[in-house]
């Protein structure tokens, strides 16, 4: 027998009755990962290993540029490609799977104004809080992988005063958390989420992953859970805002496997309206196309992802005009 007092008893009866209600979360809740912490982390370390991989801390940067080539124009179309890849202020390429900063800049450029709040909450290498830093945007990052945070305030770790124009320093928050359970972050709170989600584990191979990693999942429960995803961004949501997902396509015995638009499906289940269809052109791919660049193969060698753009509707918004860009 247990010998409870009387508030550990009703402490238990109540956690029971919100299991039941399903109040209570299975997945980890946020918990801030502040400047402070890294900066401590820093003083005994020089890199990070993310799975395989070593990626180096930088402590301190020597940055050329704040922005992109003087020449370079946002996007107007459907079809995006950056073989420069984006190398302004501390962006480097050598987080696994992290996004060309083109891609937030264009989506905050278009989707927000300067003191609004964008959520990334699969944040990798921090890559979208560099560009809300530059553009004066509020902003969350949150990781399953306490080692991508480091890596996010390693980039984050610069000072900006652009000369001209207005400037705020926003603010920017990181978290260790899980993308399923936004649990800090109020309903219709924020302006916009951009994100690049791991892709789903089609082949298998056994690289160590974070408890919670969605990459690790089979590819069934890979879409069962991104409909959670789907489900908290569009909770955490303002009405008539946006959120867009880059995600990518595999194959599996030569032929092709749909994840995007799969995961697409979700996010419309949730309640978006589809907005855009970005076919985004991928550059330097390391994984098929090194291995089948020298072969005869009977299939096109994958060299596009699918940039989404979804709309939350506003409220009192009829959706009727818009069935045929919602779910079916
Ligand atoms: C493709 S990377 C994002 C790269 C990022 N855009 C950048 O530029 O560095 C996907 C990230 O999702 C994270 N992740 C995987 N499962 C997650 C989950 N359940 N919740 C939050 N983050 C998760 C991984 O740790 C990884 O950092």
């Amino acid at each position: 027998m247990l010998n409870l007092s009387e508030d550990d008893e009703a402490y238990i009866v109540d956690l029971v009755r919100k299991r039941k209600e399903k109040q209570v979360s299975k997945y980890i809740v946020m918990q801030e990962f502040k400047k402070e912490d890294y900066l401590q982390f820093i003083k005994n370390h020089s890199s990070v290993v993310i799975e395989d991989t070593r990626v180096p801390l930088r402590k301190k940067w020597r940055i050329k540029t704040f922005t992109p080539p003087d020449a370079y124009i946002p996007e107007r179309e459907t079809v995006w490609s950056f073989p420069d890849r984006g190398d302004w202020a501390t962006h480097v390429g050598d987080y696994r799977g992290n996004w060309s900063p083109y891609i937030p800049r264009n989506l905050i450029l278009k989707y927000t104004e300067k003191g609004d709040t964008v959520l990334d909450q699969m944040v990798g290498s921090g890559t979208t809080l560099v560009e809300c830093k530059l553009l004066g945007r509020n902003a969350i990052g949150i990781d399953i992988n306490p080692n991508a945070l480091i890596v996010t305030h390693d980039r984050l770790n610069f000072q900006y005063r652009p000369l001209t124009g207005e400037y705020t320093e926003p603010e920017i928050r990181v978290y260790l958390g899980d993308a399923r359970n936004l649990d800090k972050i109020p309903d219709d709170s924020i302006d916009l989420v951009a994100t690049h989600p791991p892709y789903a584990h089609i082949v298998s191979y056994s690289k160590s992953r974070v408890e919670g990693d969605l990459s690790a999942l089979s590819f069934e429960d890979y879409l069962r859970e991104m409909g959670v995803v789907a489900k908290e961004a569009y909770r955490v949501l303002k009405p008539g805002k946006h959120c867009a997902i880059l995600i990518g396509d595999t194959r599996k015995h030569k032929h092709y496997v749909p994840i995007s638009f799969r995961v697409m499906q979700k996010f419309l289940e949730a309640g978006f309206i589809l907005k855009e269809d970005i076919i985004k052109q991928q550059w330097n791919t390391k994984t098929t196309r090194e291995k089948w660049r020298k072969a005869v193969y009977d299939f096109y060698l994958i060299a596009h992802e699918h940039l989404y753009v979804f709309r939350k509707p506003s409220k009192k918004e009829e959706l009727r005009k818009f069935k045929l860009s919602t779910a079916w």
